[in-house]
């Protein structure tokens, strides 16, 4: 596995895999690798002769200063954890906040459609212009093919759709299953932060997303966002952010369901300090 902690030593040896036709995936991650990353990895490894994985903990996406702080870190795990995954066809790019951010700590400022104004935009101001600012500076150094990411953060994977577009940027951008632990918890780096009896907790957000997407077909938006609140309100270990029932494509709320579009649930509770989101189709 080649591991580059700077972009120019990357680039020139990503050019040189090119002219050998090699196509190139990316998996851009923050680091303190899971099975979701993995699946990630595996899928991009079906489609493509090299899987770079980028891990950088990308400072402009936190709106707290405590969650950036507190993001779990562990290289050297990372790195073993890769090789397990395949030790010849990945390429780890592992830059410093310097090596990414010549110019300054600094977002741009994107205009997504609206789709950043929605649900995670509202809780955490400024996130998806982070985001958008570091997946676009990979894609420019990367030039990959295809870039994979998870649907568990679907509204990023949106974004990140709308920014490939809007910036005619040559890749495609593929979404992937959200992968769960036995228990239906969404696996996430966020899970290693949970004490035991909020890890035990936990699975009872999918447990109600499934439910609810039962649910979905006999009552309306607004008696489910009810139903869901109500099943929280008791909960010691889990607080409700919000529950929310989204046009799958714009996603905005709904307050009425119509048979023409596709509908997901979703949801971000916290449990103590650390906020989980997840989501699932309801239709
Ligand atoms: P991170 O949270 O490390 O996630 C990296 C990728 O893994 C994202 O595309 C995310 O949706 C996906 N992922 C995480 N958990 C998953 C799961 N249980 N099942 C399927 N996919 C999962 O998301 C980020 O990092 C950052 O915002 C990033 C895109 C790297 C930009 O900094």
């Amino acid at each position: 596995m080649t591991v580059f902690k700077d972009k120019t030593n990357l680039s020139n040896f990503i050019l040189k895999l090119k002219q050998r036709d090699t196509s190139i995936g990316l998996v851009p991650t923050m680091g303190a690798l899971h099975d979701g990353h993995a699946s990630l990895i595996r899928e991009g490894l079906k489609e493509n002769d090299v899987v770079v994985v980028s891990i950088f903990v990308n400072p402009t996406q936190f709106n707290r200063s405590e969650d950036l702080t507190n993001y779990p870190r562990n290289f050297e795990k990372d790195l073993e954890f890769l090789a397990n995954v395949s030790e010849d066809h990945i390429i780890v790019y592992a830059p410093s906040v310097d090596d990414i951010y010549e110019e300054g700590v600094d977002s741009e400022c994107f205009d997504f459609d609206g789709l950043e104004h929605e649900m995670e935009g509202k809780f955490r101001p400024g996130h998806f212009d982070g985001v958008g600012t570091i997946i676009k500076k990979l894609f420019n150094i990367i030039k990959p093919k295809s870039a994979y990411f998870g649907k568990k953060d679907y509204q990023q994977l949106l974004i990140i759709k709308k920014l490939a577009e809007k910036e005619q940027l040559d890749v495609a951008v593929k979404g992937c299953d959200i992968y769960r632990d036995k228990n239906g918890l969404a696996m996430s780096s966020r899970n290693e932060r949970l004490t035991p009896l909020q890890l035990k907790a936990a699975p009872f957000i999918y447990e109600t997303l499934k439910t609810a997407k039962i649910k979905f077909g006999t009552k309306s938006a607004m008696q489910l966002t009810q139903w869901v609140k109500a099943q929280f309100k008791h909960n010691d270990f889990l607080k409700l952010e919000y529950f929310l029932i989204a046009n799958a494509k714009t996603l905005k709320t709904i307050e009425r369901k119509s048979t023409k579009n596709k509908y997901r649930a979703f949801i971000a509770v916290y449990a103590g300090e650390v906020r989980l989101i997840d989501n699932i189709a309801l239709n």
